[in-house]
């Protein structure tokens, strides 16, 4: 399975991601897990990208390109969330694909009206020791803390001002991406507005039925 996970910000790319990983096996490789883990180490590069991040723009394409590049020579199988984000990016992914002889098999559009993003994002909250994605309606985190100890926090770019300016990238820079799958053939659209379980089993319907078609 080599899939990207296209969507706006909330439809549930990071969430289905995991689940999905742990399913099939396939490694979830998100770019803004590696953007916040070189924040949080201090580095240099982590400076640089650091407002970039905070502020909801997107990080510069050379630099995301080189952050990922070594992941996806490391499995057979992922799913890629939060890349490729413009055009620039995706033909970046088919050249490193091609220089690996990899093919991409499905790009698996989620979609949500921005409102219900909004409400998603501000009850977001993530465990900071397992990276585990919660909700504190939709899917909050166990009181068990052999289960997930936590703590669960809040993303610094969930706060309704960045949350707004990224869902405008992503209708500008990273939606147009739909049709540039669409026209290989292999983009398929879930309907992100329903349970987070049921939208799992729809994509994985979604990825075997294109499989089948191949
Ligand atoms: P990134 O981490 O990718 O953030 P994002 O794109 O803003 O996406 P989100 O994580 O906000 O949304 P998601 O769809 O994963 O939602 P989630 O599953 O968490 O990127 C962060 C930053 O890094 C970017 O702004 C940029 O600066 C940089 N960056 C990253 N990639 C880059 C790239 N390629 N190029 C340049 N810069 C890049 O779900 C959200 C909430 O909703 C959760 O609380 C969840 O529990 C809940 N939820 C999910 N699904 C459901 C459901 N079906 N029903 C009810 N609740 C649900």
């Amino acid at each position: 399975m080599r899939i990207v996970l296209l969507g706006p910000q909330g439809a549930g790319k990071g969430t289905q991601a995991q689940r999905i990983s742990r399913e099939t096996g396939a490694k979830h490789i998100s770019t803004g897990d590696l953007v916040r883990a070189e924040i949080k180490s201090g580095s240099g590069l982590g400076q640089k990208i650091r407002d970039y991040n905070d502020r909801g723009d997107l990080v510069p394409d050379e630099i995301i390109v080189e952050m990922m590049r070594p992941y996806l020579d490391e499995a057979d199988s992922w799913i890629l969330d939060g890349f490729p984000r413009n055009e620039s990016q995706a033909e970046a992914l088919d050249k490193m694909l091609e220089e690996i002889d990899a093919e991409l098999d499905t790009a698996v559009a989620l979609e949500a009206p921005d409102d219900l993003l909004v409400e998603r994002l501000s009850g977001r909250r993530t465990s900071e020791s397992t990276g585990r994605i919660y909700h504190a309606v939709y899917d909050p985190p166990p009181e068990d803390t052999d289960e997930d100890p936590g703590p669960f926090v809040q993303r610094e770019d969930d706060k309704v001002e960045a949350i707004r300016h990224r869902l405008r990238i992503y209708h500008e820079q990273t939606e147009p991406l739909k049709d540039y799958y669409a026209d290989r053939g292999i983009l398929v659209t879930v309907d992100a507005t329903r349970n987070i379980t049921e939208v799992t089993g729809d994509i994985l319907e979604a990825v075997g039925e294109v499989e089948e078609k191949a």
